[in-house]
């Protein structure tokens, strides 16, 4: 099966299952409940018609460049999966500048990878930068198709990276391909799903040594990356963390 195939049946029923799986295993079935509970009483919330109107807060974006990035229009469904996997939030414009001028590369030398992309705004705001190849990788078929959708509409004439592809799949799973690559990392998986991503990492460093910076957006788990022997923090905020390999 091809990688970008694995996830075409992605249930609510299967995630919650995995969810749940997890969260038993790690803090017992009791505390899982009760995570449960919460978790779903904060969709509840967040499926209110204010809350809908405060993520509408991040739709200038899209009003500028004519695309679909927000995370106000998502259906209850995807929102649900977002519960039991990562919620989905765009990566705001400013910081994502920021974050790029704070890398200090030659763009040109690497291929910029989003593990968990959503609907796209980081593979787009990426294109300005003249990244050698842009590439997004999107558990949700939903939300890989938008972001495929707004790949084929986005125009700019400040777009210096025509080479975007975004593919459906799971960050755990994915293989690193052997070239420099930015890494970008805006929470998409838990704390042992990053643990498995930087294994993957790890090994496709020793097996082709090369130049590998990972931007760690609003960092959770940073003590996952602080403890890779092949990563080195290189610099950050408050708001994201920068490491390196090689
Ligand atoms: C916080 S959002 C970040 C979106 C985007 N990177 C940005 O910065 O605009 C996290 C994304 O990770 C996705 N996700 C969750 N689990 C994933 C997994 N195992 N593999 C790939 N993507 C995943 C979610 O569906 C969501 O779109």
């Amino acid at each position: 099966m091809r990688y970008d195939e694995q996830v075409d049946q992605l249930t609510l029923l299967g995630s919650l299952r995995g969810w749940w799986k997890q969260n038993a295993a790690r803090h017992g079935a009791g505390a899982a409940l009760r995570n449960f509970c919460g978790e779903l009483w904060g969709y509840l919330r967040e499926s209110t018609p204010e809350q809908r109107r405060r993520r509408y807060g991040d739709i200038e974006y899209d009003w500028e460049h004519r695309v679909d990035t927000t995370s106000a229009t998502l259906d209850w469904r995807a929102r649900l999966l977002g519960v039991f996997h990562s919620p989905y939030q765009a990566t705001e414009p400013a910081l994502f500048q920021e974050m790029m001028a704070a890398l200090r590369v030659d763009f040109a030398e690497f291929l910029f990878i989003d593990l968990g992309s959503g609907k796209g705004r980081t593979l787009l705001m990426a294109s300005e930068y003249p990244f050698r190849k842009i590439l997004g990788v999107e558990l949700l078929p939903e939300l890989n198709q938008i972001a495929q959708e707004n790949l084929r509409k986005y125009s700019s004439a400040d777009q210096k990276c025509q080479v975007l592809e975004s593919i459906c799949g799971d960050a755990c799973e994915f293989q690193f391909p052997a070239e420099p690559i930015v890494l970008y990392l805006f929470n998409p998986v838990s704390e042992s799903g990053l643990g498995r991503v930087i294994g993957n990492l790890e090994r496709s460093l020793i097996e082709n040594p090369r130049r590998v910076l990972v931007l760690y957006h609003n960092p959770e788990h940073e003590e996952m990356l602080a403890s890779s022997a092949k990563l080195k923090k290189i610099g950050g905020t408050h708001q994201y963390a920068i490491y390196e390999a090689g």
